[in-house]
């Protein structure tokens, strides 16, 4: 007999749930203290101690020569467009399937966002489809690795430098993971990084680029410092505005990365024994593993369902059932294509209908993309990752629930 789901009245699987986050720890606590009477909260004059303090620790996490704290996750991308020269008239090109942050930075710059779309075994942007996409007035390609995968970072990088393009690596979700060895965020031009309430650094809200070119890294430092020179007396270096992190923030983000190397790892080892207990679970599909990624890290862990094998239930339905078992998930993001903010033919923005009719709806096409968005995504929080064997073998244990029981899921969807 299938065991009743909590979701219709039955016991969860964890009632107790997972450890929370962000991990408030008594580090943390004192440096937010300590900088509280100071007086230092702001960000000006910059970089302040926290920040500085933490961009060397943060470049150093990732082996890369440079990194430049700010505001959040999504300016950080515009703030390397802009550093990168590209605005009006240029176009960027951007996986569909991704939060709306990594299409805004583009436009946020004056360019055009080009949606493609992902490959079905790592749901990161398809290769093949960003050289179709190529036209005279492509400038850069903002790849995303997302949750657990990494694009793939050796063919985006040939067609990059086949096409004199730059890449700006969307790190959002992939805080020290490795691609042969190397940092996310250190195989291109920019990496950019958010450290907002749930991601896997977090101060609550902030970003920070990385770069290896010391020139880049300067332009990015004077963006966001209203276009001042580094050196005080000198010259307006640039144009920019106020993008900067507070003090406050950075303190948080010092008191939190000291352990976050322990915790991408106790992550990936859960990682790993999760696949091991899903290997027999067919009707849900685990994204390849690629073996290119040599330190895995993830802000959460996406498997893709299939909503014949659940009943009918997509994967809003399922997110809900795993939710009531006491499993934190997130159904993902829909494919941007299915946003009227990013279909040019229905903007008035001068860069978007100077494209428009070559980038008419049949061109917007991305069919991996929303039917993952739409029907198949289930995204595990980080702390299902954070909790022992137990943990895994618990939400191992209420997917195969939900499975069992999805027929009895009807009632709710007829609803
Ligand atoms: C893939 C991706 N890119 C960019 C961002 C933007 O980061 P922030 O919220 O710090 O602006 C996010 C945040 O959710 C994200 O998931």
């Amino acid at each position: 007999m299938t065991e009743q789901l909590a979701i219709l009245g039955g016991t969860p699987v964890r009632p107790q749930g997972y450890p929370a986050w962000p991990d408030v720890d008594e580090a943390t606590v004192a440096r937010l203290t300590e900088t509280a009477r100071s007086g230092v909260w702001g960000g000006f004059p910059f970089p302040g101690p926290n920040t500085a303090l933490f961009a060397e620790r943060f470049a150093a996490l990732h082996d890369v020569r440079h990194a430049v704290p700010m505001a959040n996750g999504t300016v950080t991308m515009e703030v390397a467009l802009k550093a990168l020269g590209i605005g009006w008239g240029d176009e960027v090109i951007v996986p569909a399937l991704t939060f709306a942050a990594t299409a805004y930075a583009p436009l946020a710059a004056g360019a055009l966002p080009v949606l493609v779309d992902v490959s079905p075994g790592s749901l990161a942007i398809d290769p093949d489809a960003v050289e179709a996409a190529i036209t005279p007035q492509t400038k850069a390609i903002i790849p995303v690795h997302l949750g657990q995968v990494m694009a793939d970072m050796d063919r985006l990088g040939e067609i990059a430098s086949r096409h004199h393009l730059a890449i700006i690596e969307d790190c959002a979700h992939s805080h020290g993971k490795q691609w042969r060895g190397r940092s996310a965020g250190a195989v291109a031009a920019f990496g950019s990084f958010s450290h907002q309430s749930t991601k896997i650094l977090t101060s609550g809200e902030g970003g920070t680029l990385t770069t290896n070119d010391d020139r880049l890294a300067e332009l990015a430092a004077s963006i966001i410092d209203c276009g001042r020179a580094k050196d005080p007396g000198e010259e307006r270096f640039t144009f920019g505005a106020n993008y900067r992190l507070s003090e406050l923030q950075a303190a948080a983000l010092v008191g939190q990365v000291d352990k976050f190397e322990s915790q991408m790892e106790e992550r990936a080892q859960a990682a790993a024994y999760f696949e091991e207990l899903m290997a027999g679970v067919e009707e849900v599909r685990l994204l390849d593993v690629d073996e290119r990624i040599t330190r895995r890290s993830f802000y959460r862990y996406i498997v893709c369902i299939d909503p014949e094998a659940f009943g009918g239930a997509d994967n809003d339905m399922v997110c809900d059932a795993l939710d009531e078992e006491g499993i934190g998930t997130w159904v993902g993001y829909p494919s941007l294509t299915r946003d009227p903010l990013f279909q040019p033919w229905l903007s008035r923005l001068p860069a978007a209908v100077e494209h428009a009719d070559r980038l008419r709806p049949e061109a917007w096409d991305c069919p991996v993309s929303d039917r993952a968005g739409s029907s198949e995504t289930v995204y595990l929080d980080e702390n299902v990752f954070r909790a022992g064997r137990q943990g895994v073998e618990d939400a191992v244990a209420a997917i195969k629930k939900v499975r069992d029981g999805a027929r009895s899921l009807r009632s709710l969807m007829d609803r």
